[in-house]
């Protein structure tokens, strides 16, 4: 179900979206940091709690703040509605929360975000929701692993930490032929590179922890999608669960968006420089980037990426020592978990990210213990080159 594309461009919309004049006159968004809001009378209260007009309740329900921030996520993913969440974790959790309850199961890849995984591996069970996890994120695998009690199949594409790509039209298609739901974690492409709603899945959801926020100062998630399903997120996620976003962390988020598309353009500009430039560097063994024709989800990407992200996985010869060197050695990128930084970042999954999967599904996974991933950041190309070089086995 494609939708139209919007009217104005990504960069625009990253500015623009969901602005409103203050009553002040501010061009900028104030915080509103207040826990409660006043009623003008007690008719307008009792109103305003059946839901007959619109007023602001209390905090953890709404917030101006994080409204703003919400309609420029759905702006940018091209969806009806959005939730901002206390973080990517409390958007996944509540989103697959809101849609299933025991007996549900669902199908997701082997390869994804540790903490996801965890979520379906571990969390999940004690709620009587089961996962398969298929090794190859293929249509096929997907279809083949459904079951009377399926419900969702959720995506994560490109998936951490080794970039698989996943065909989102093709699973889209495939939950609604099947009556199902389609979720898509868009952290790793952001908007700026793949918009998954208007390839037809139902629900998007970030970690804005990373390139939506972008500066590294602050911790938030967002479910996206059409307002009906996103009612039930909301009153699940933040109303129910409590995993509301701070209005101060809302505004950090909407100024870091701001400048997303631009920071994006850089970023995934100079992540294919570098992703050629290992390519072709003796010490790599294997570079894992989507641009890359060599990767195997090349075909795919280029179908339904615009960009091909700020993120490169690569593979020592030399394995884990080498690995551990590199990391040791680089001055400029920082040794850091997270991504989508303004920073470059490098990360050891095995020993870090993905070390809580167990030794077998990392193993399948293809996960090995000379792995690194980097989060390209959006320093000049040329200075990160060098430190790479500097810091890669010669
Ligand atoms: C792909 C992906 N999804 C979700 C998350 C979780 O986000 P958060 O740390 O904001 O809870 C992460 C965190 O690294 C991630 O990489």
């Amino acid at each position: 179900m494609t939708q139209k594309p919007p009217a104005l461009g990504l960069a625009t919309l990253a500015v623009h979206a969901g602005e409103h004049r203050d009553p002040s006159g501010a061009l900028d968004a104030p915080i509103v940091m207040s826990s409660a809001f006043a009623f003008e009378s007690a008719d307008l209260a009792a109103g305003a709690f059946r839901g007959e007009n619109e007023a602001y309740i209390y905090g953890r329900w709404a917030n101006p703040t994080v409204e703003h921030l919400e309609q420029k996520l759905a702006a940018l993913e091209q969806g009806g509605a959005a939730v901002a969440t206390a973080s990517g974790m409390a958007a996944i959790s509540g989103a697959l929360l809101s849609l299933l309850r025991a007996g549900d199961h669902l199908v997701a890849p082997r390869s994804m975000y540790g903490e996801s995984a965890r979520l379906l591996r571990e969390r999940l069970p004690r709620l009587g929701i089961e996962t398969t996890f298929v090794d190859d994120p293929s249509p096929a695998s997907y279809e083949a692993a459904i079951r009377p009690t399926t419900r969702v199949l959720y995506a994560e594409s490109p998936a951490n930490p080794m970039l698989a790509v996943t065909d989102l039209a093709a699973i889209g298609a495939l939950a609604r032929s099947r009556g199902l739901v389609s979720v898509a974690d868009n952290t790793f492409a952001t908007p700026y590179c793949q918009n998954p709603l208007a390839l037809g899945v139902d629900l998007v959801v970030h970690s804005m922890t990373k390139a939506l926020g972008g500066h590294g100062d602050a911790i938030g998630g967002c479910v996206v999608g059409p307002v009906g399903l996103l009612d039930a997120v909301r009153d699940t996620v933040v109303k129910g669960f409590g995993g509301v976003l701070s209005p101060f962390n809302a505004w950090l988020v909407a100024r870091g968006i701001a400048t997303f598309a631009l920071r994006q353009r850089e970023a995934c500009a100079s992540a294919s420089a570098i992703a050629r430039w290992l390519a072709s560097h003796p010490a790599v063994a294997r570079v894992h980037y989507p641009g890359l024709a060599s990767h195997p989800g090349h075909a795919i990407a280029a179908r339904q990426m615009r960009a091909f992200g700020a993120l490169v996985a690569f593979e020592l010869e030399g394995g884990l020592d080498a690995a551990r060197d590199v990391v040791d050695r680089v001055e400029l990128v920082s040794h850091a978990v997270s991504l989508g930084d303004t920073r470059s970042l490098i990360t050891h999954p095995a020993s870090t990210t993905a070390s809580t999967m167990p030794a077998d599904d990392r193993r399948r996974a293809g996960i090995g213990d000379g792995l690194l991933r980097l989060s390209v950041g959006i320093e000049d190309a040329d200075d990160l080159l060098r430190d790479l070089a500097h810091a890669l086995p010669a």
